[in-house]
């Protein structure tokens, strides 16, 4: 409603994408002056302050066998929220966990988010519904500052569709493919890499810092980057931060397979 009566006023010219990413949500606009998570541990949980989970982690999957998602492109694993340790909760909320994250959307009027989940938020056993589920049962429900009472026009599981578009909206900004061929590193059946020359060329896209990167033997098959939010989850500021885990590749000899050549991937990290 605010949207369309915004719109026909003709004073703002908003997309549908812009209406979904945020800018008229009704998650708080916090102070400028809000913390930075993790910056201190004498700020108390509020809306605009994420705590006991400050870090943030947009993770991504090479998932290539089997392939899923576009060949040139990596896929989204999710948004978590790490304790500033790097330890983490999990399934914190059981009456906000959704077994319909498909209809949520379609009732939101949310089609292009839906669209590109379809294509790039992809399960390596093809049940992307159960996936993103998951993701949000077990990740989403634990940040707080996206709880149903920081809405000031709350609307059914509003929060769901913020958090599934704010890790869009970060996974768009953080392509690691094309990092990654920037710095000559493409996908290859014969070529290795070294684990500082990756490190190296997906820093170059995260304000120099190198991302978590995992690997299934010698094959490259994640890649976590880690922020601190100033103020709320949806309308804060991400600053990207060092990652709090080091990688399990090998320090050279890595594989980047190609998502058409099979290979048995077990992804360890899934979570
Ligand atoms: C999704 O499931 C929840 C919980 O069962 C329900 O309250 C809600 O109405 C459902 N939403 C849609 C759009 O079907």
């Amino acid at each position: 409603m605010v949207f369309k009566s915004i719109a026909s006023t003709g004073l703002l010219a908003l997309s549908a994408t812009q209406f979904a990413a945020g800018v008229l949500a009704d998650a708080p606009t916090c102070p400028k002056d809000t913390p930075l998570s993790c910056s201190t541990s004498s700020e108390q949980a509020s809306c605009c302050f994420n705590t006991p989970g400050g870090s943030f982690l947009q993770t991504q999957f090479w998932d290539y066998d089997p392939a899923t998602g576009p060949s040139n492109s990596w896929t989204i694993h999710g948004l978590w929220p790490d304790n500033c340790d790097g330890t983490y909760e999990q399934f914190c909320d059981s009456s906000r966990e959704y077994s319909n994250i498909t209809a949520i959307l379609k009732d939101q009027g949310r089609t292009e988010l839906l669209s590109f989940m379809n294509k790039y938020w992809k399960d390596n056993s093809g049940d992307d519904e159960s996936f993103w589920e998951h993701e949000w049962n077990k990740h989403g429900t634990c940040i707080n500052t996206i709880e149903p009472d920081c809405y000031t026009d709350y609307t059914a599981q509003e929060e769901v569709g913020d958090y599934l578009q704010k890790t869009v909206d970060l996974f768009k900004t953080l392509d690691t493919y094309k990092a990654l061929a920037a710095a000559g590193i493409t996908p290859s059946t014969t070529k290795t890499y070294t684990l500082s020359e990756i490190h190296d060329a997906l820093a170059a896209i995260h304000d120099d810092f190198a991302p978590y990167v995992a690997c299934d033997g010698d094959n490259l098959n994640e890649a976590w980057y880690f922020y601190y939010v100033r103020g709320n989850l949806i309308t804060g500021e991400y600053e990207p931060s060092e990652k709090l885990t080091q990688s399990n590749c090998p320090d050279s000899g890595i594989k980047y397979v190609p998502k058409s050549n099979g290979q048995e991937s077990t992804c360890p990290n899934r979570r």
